[in-house]
């Protein structure tokens, strides 16, 4: 069986494209082990689009690339596992990947044993060049049972970027994750739009198929295969902004629980940045247990209502909570949330033990409402806590922080 957990790891798109190869990939695993990415938590490879030929062979099967994968798929799956990871590879439910290589369209059940000989652990299945008279969630239920039909365990991530609906359908076709929405770039605009647009899909959460916000670009400051998607201007940001803002994506991918997929060269991603997508209490939140989506329990509004500064609750194992204050507007704001609100009113006599876990602070019990004031321009703060008994005396009734 599947884990039944966000998925954790790293894909080529983002910096590399369909420059992906052999040696690419055995590099990214070594850095992957010495940078302590699998120490964290992190185990999936994944190899994007462009690693075959443009062409099947005789028999109807893929053939990756000779000089792309010269050793063949097999051989670079032995070498994934022997570091004690999983191999991810990318296919398309329409006739042609989005850049244009065979799709899995009508080939299926023989895509599947071939990635199943290969040794493969997880499949992104992408949505271009589909047949327009064809049904997307026949064609997810095929390659998802053609997946079933195999001896092997491999994790089927669903990629139609919230086309036709999937939030209704995904998950009874088998699928373990499926994408709600667009490419991520690597810009605030990007990631703030789609955090913005995930609020009014992300109650549809549950362990077996999770949504996907899409790969992480934290550390990649504007390089990498996706700078070709940007302007001057988004690429020669200051560091520290993007830094500041990379906080805030991670965070929120974490306190949603979404799959995490980094994306940046991880050769090549700085200190902080690796810290960040090392940072256990995050990971925790990202990787618990109960799997439950997150409430939205307090907004401020832009002009048409919608909010774009709010704060979540998300109810954790152990009997324990997380709360987050996320601010996508471009001013500093103070923001609150009422006890009353996540359920725990003045008169019942419970508070909340709270601690800021990016700061990894223990800030005291809470009983009537959380105060935070100046949640900076495009950032968050992220609190767990536990429901706890207290008189007044032990606690903080209005907490301003
Ligand atoms: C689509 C997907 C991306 C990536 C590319 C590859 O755009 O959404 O994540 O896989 O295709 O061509």
């Amino acid at each position: 069986m599947i884990k039944q957990l966000p998925a954790l790891g790293w894909n080529a798109w983002n910096s590399f494209g369909c420059k992906v190869s052999d040696k690419l990939i055995r590099e990214m695993v070594d850095v992957f082990v010495e940078r302590g990415y699998k120490d964290a938590g992190y185990e999936y490879v994944c190899i994007d689009d462009g690693w075959s030929l443009m062409e099947r062979d005789s028999h109807g099967k893929l053939v990756p690339d000779p000089e792309k994968f010269p050793h063949g798929m097999k051989a670079l799956a032995d070498y994934v596992h022997s570091k004690g990871l999983k191999l991810g590879i990318y296919s398309c439910a329409g006739v042609l990947t989005c850049a244009g290589y065979p799709g899995g369209y009508g080939h299926e059940y023989s895509d599947a044993q071939q990635y199943c000989e290969w040794g493969v652990d997880l499949l992104k299945y992408d949505f271009c060049y589909f047949p327009e008279n064809a049904n997307a969630r026949t064609a997810y239920l095929t390659m998802s049972m053609a997946l079933r039909a195999v001896d092997r365990d491999i994790l089927l991530y669903a990629c139609n970027w919230g086309r036709c609906n999937p939030e209704k359908w995904m998950n009874e076709v088998g699928v373990h994750m499926y994408r709600t929405d667009v490419d991520i770039h690597d810009t605030y605009v990007s990631f703030r739009d789609i955090a913005l647009r995930h609020l009014n899909n992300m109650r549809n959460k549950s362990a077996a198929c999770q949504p996907d916000i899409d790969m992480l670009t934290v550390g990649m400051y504007g390089g990498g295969f996706l700078s070709n998607c940007v302007n001057e201007e988004e690429r020669n940001r200051n560091n520290d902004e993007m830094y500041h803002e990379y906080v805030t994506q991670f965070a929120y991918w974490c306190f949603v629980g979404a799959p995490l997929l980094m994306g940046g060269d991880l050769s090549n991603i700085d200190d902080r940045c690796r810290n960040l997508l090392c940072h256990k209490e995050l990971l925790r939140l990202d990787q618990d247990a109960e799997c439950r989506a997150p409430a939205l329990v307090n907004g401020y509004g832009k002009e048409n209502g919608a909010p774009d500064a709010f704060v979540l609750m998300r109810i954790l194992e152990n009997d324990e909570v997380a709360i987050g204050f996320f601010n996508f507007k471009d001013d500093n704001i103070d923001m609150r949330v009422l006890m009353a609100d996540c359920g725990l009113p003045y008169y019942s006599g419970y508070g909340l033990k709270l601690r800021d876990i990016i700061e990894e602070k223990d800030i005291g019990i809470v009983k009537d409402c959380l105060r935070v004031t100046s949640v900076a321009a495009h950032g968050c703060r992220i609190f767990r806590g536990k429901v706890v008994k207290a008189d007044d005396a032990e606690a903080t009734i209005c907490m301003k922080i």
